[in-house]
C-alpha cells in the first residue's frame, strides 16, 4: 500500500481477445513453502510475481532460503529439508497476505526457533484465532494480540503432537495450516472439513512424495514423511481469470478466450454458478499438467439469468463474489447468495463493501447477514471504494462494461497483491480502464 492509486473506468463496449492471466496465486505461495523445505533443487514455471506470493518467498529468504528472484514466471528454490529453517532476524513482514500467515503459523510452529508474524492494517485486523486455536491443541505456543489478530509471536516448539481437527467453517487456510503443522507433530494429525475446499496443499504435498491421505472430508498426514525437490507447474488463476469471465459474459459483443487455466474441481465454482446463470463458458483443450487439470476457457456475451446461488458452490467460488455480484446486478430479475458469512472476514468485510458501492452505483444490492440479495439494475457512474482489497478494486472496473457514466474506484494498490497486470490486459481486451 506504498501510493495510493485510483482507477477510472468509463463505460466500455465490449470485450474481445485471448490471454493468459498470471498464475494461481494459492499454488504459487505452495509451491515457495514446500520447495524450501524439500532436499533439492526445485523449479517452478508460472509463479504469480505479484506482492502476496512475493511476501512468502522473502519470508523464506529470511529464514535461510535461497530462492531466485521471480524471470518470467521462474523461480529457482535450494530446498534446505523439512529441518533446514533458520531463525529470522526480524519479524516476517506478509503484507496484506493472509495465506502467508495462516499457512505459516502452521508450519512454523513445530521448528525449534521463535518467530514473530506481522502485516499490513488489513492482515492486523483478520481473525487468526481459526488457526492458534487448534495450533494451542496440538501443544504450541502462539501469542496473539488480545483480540486474536496479528502480530503473532510463534514461540517454536518441538514438542507438537497430532490432533483429529473437525474444522469449524470451511476453510483451506486453517485445513492447511493444521496439516502442515502436522508434519512436526508426534503421532497422526487429521482435519475434518465441514465441505470441500482448495486442496492445493494435499495435492502438491503428494506431489513432493510427501504422503497426505485424503479421504472424503478428511485429510491426514504425519512427521514420517520427507519432501524430494519437484518441478512445479503453476497454471493460471481462476480467480483472476473470473473477471474477465463476468466481463464477457455481461458485455455486449464480447468473445475472450483465457488460456491455461486452472481447473481444479475446488475452484471451478465460478463456472458452475456462471453456468446455472446462463452464462456461454467452453471449456477447450482439458490437459493435466503436474497434478493439476488445466484449461482454456472461451466466453462469449449472454443475457444472465438471476439464480439462488447453491450453498455448497459457495467455498468453491469463495474469492470470486465480488466479481459476480457485478454479474447478479446484470442479470434479470433477483440473484440471492446465502451462507456466505466468510466473505466478511477476507481482505476487507466483502458482503458490506460490495453493496455499498453497488447501492452508489445505483444497484439494487441488500445485504443480509451471511449474504447478499441483488435485483437487476442499470449500473450507473459514481466514486466507490475499494478499501484496499484487490478483488473489490478488479470486480468494479468490471462494473463498467454495464455502466452508463465513468466509475472511479479509489485505494486500487493492492490489485497488485495478485494480478499486477490487471489493468493492461484488461484494456487489450476493451475496458477502458485509467489509473492514476
Ligand atoms: C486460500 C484459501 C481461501 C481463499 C484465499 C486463498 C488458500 O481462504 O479465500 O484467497 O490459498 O488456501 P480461506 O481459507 O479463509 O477460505
Amino acid at each position: 500500500m506504498s501510493k495510493s492509486i485510483t482507477f477510472t473506468v468509463q463505460p466500455s463496449e465490449s470485450l474481445n481477445g485471448e490471454v493468459r492471466v498470471p498464475g494461481d496465486k494459492s499454488m504459487s505461495h505452495r509451491s515457495i513453502m514446500l520447495g524450501s523445505l524439500a532436499e533439492g533443487v526445485t523449479h517452478v514455471k508460472g509463479f504469480l510475481n505479484a506482492e502476496d506470493a512475493v511476501s512468502t518467498l522473502k519470508a523464506f529468504r529470511a529464514m535461510g532460503v535461497e530462492i531466485t528472484d521471480p524471470v518470467n514466471g521462474e523461480v529457482t528454490i535450494h530446498g534446505v529439508g523439512k529441518h533446514g529453517l533458520k531463525a529470522p532476524k526480524e519479524p516476517l513482514d506478509l503484507g496484506n497476505s493472509g495465506t502467508s500467515m495462516r499457512l505459516l503459523s502452521g508450519l512454523l510452529a513445530g521448528q525449534d526457533f521463535d518467530c514473530i508474524l506481522t502485516g499490513d492494517e488489513s492482515l492486523s485486523s483478520r481473525p487468526m484465532r481459526r488457526v492458534t486455536e487448534p495450533l494451542a491443541l496440538m501443544g504450541a505456543n502462539i501469542d496473539t494480540q488480545e483480540n486474536g489478530t496479528a502480530p503473532l509471536h510463534i514461540h517454536g516448539t518441538k514438542n507438537l503432537k497430532g490432533i483429529d481437527y473437525v474444522l469449524p467453517m470451511a476453510s483451506a487456510q486453517v485445513k492447511s495450516c493444521v496439516l502442515l503443522a502436522g508434519m512436526y507433530a508426534n503421532g497422526e494429525t487429521t482435519t475434518t472439513e465441514p465441505a470441500p475446499t482448495r486442496d492445493h496443499t494435499e495435492r502438491m504435498l503428494n506431489g513432493f512424495g510427501y504422503p497426505v491421505q485424503v479421504e472424503g472430508s478428511k485429510a491426514s498426514i504425519n512427521s514420517d514423511g520427507k519432501l524430494t525437490a519437484a518441478n512445479i507447474d503453476v497454471p493460471s488463476d481462476i480467480s483472476s481469470a473470473a473477471f474477465f469471465l463476468v466481463g464477457a459474459s455481461i458485455a455486449k459483443d464480447s468473445d475472450v478466450t483465457l488460456q491455461h487455466v486452472g481447473m481444479n474441481p475446488t475452484r471451478t465454482g465460478v463456472i458452475d454458478i456462471l453456468r446455472l446463470m446462463g452464462a456461454n463458458i467452453e471449456v477447450m483443450n482439458e490437459r493435466e499438467v503436474g497434478g493439476e487439470p488445466v484449461a482454456d476457457l472461451r466466453v462469449t456475451s449472454s443475457q444472465l439469468k438471476g439464480i439462488n446461488i447453491p450453498e455448497e458452490l459457495v467455498p468453491l467460488a469463495i474469492d470470486e463474489f465480488p466479481v459476480l455480484f457485478v454479474a447478479a446486478a446484470c442479470a434479470t430479475g433477483q440473484t440471492v447468495l446465502t451462507g456466505a458469512e466468510e466473505l466478511r472476514v477476507k481482505e476487507c468485510d466483502r458482503i458490506q463493501v460490495m453493496a455499498d458501492g453497488l447501492q452508489t452505483l445505483g444497484v439494487d444490492a441488500q445485504v443480509t447477514a451471511d449474504g447478499m440479495i441483488i435485483n437487476q439494475s442499470q449500473i450507473g457512474g459514481g466514486d466507490v471504494h475499494s478499501h484496499h482489497d484487490h478483488r473489490i478494486a478488479m470486480a468494479f472496473s468490471i462494473a463498467g462494461l454495464r455502466a452508463n457514466a465513468p466509475i472511479t474506484i479509489q485505494d486500487c494498490a493492492n490489485v497488485n497483491t495478485s494480478f499486477p497486470e490487471f489493468r493492461d490486459l484488461a484494456t487489450s481486451l476493451g475496458l477502458k480502464l485509467t489509473s492514476e
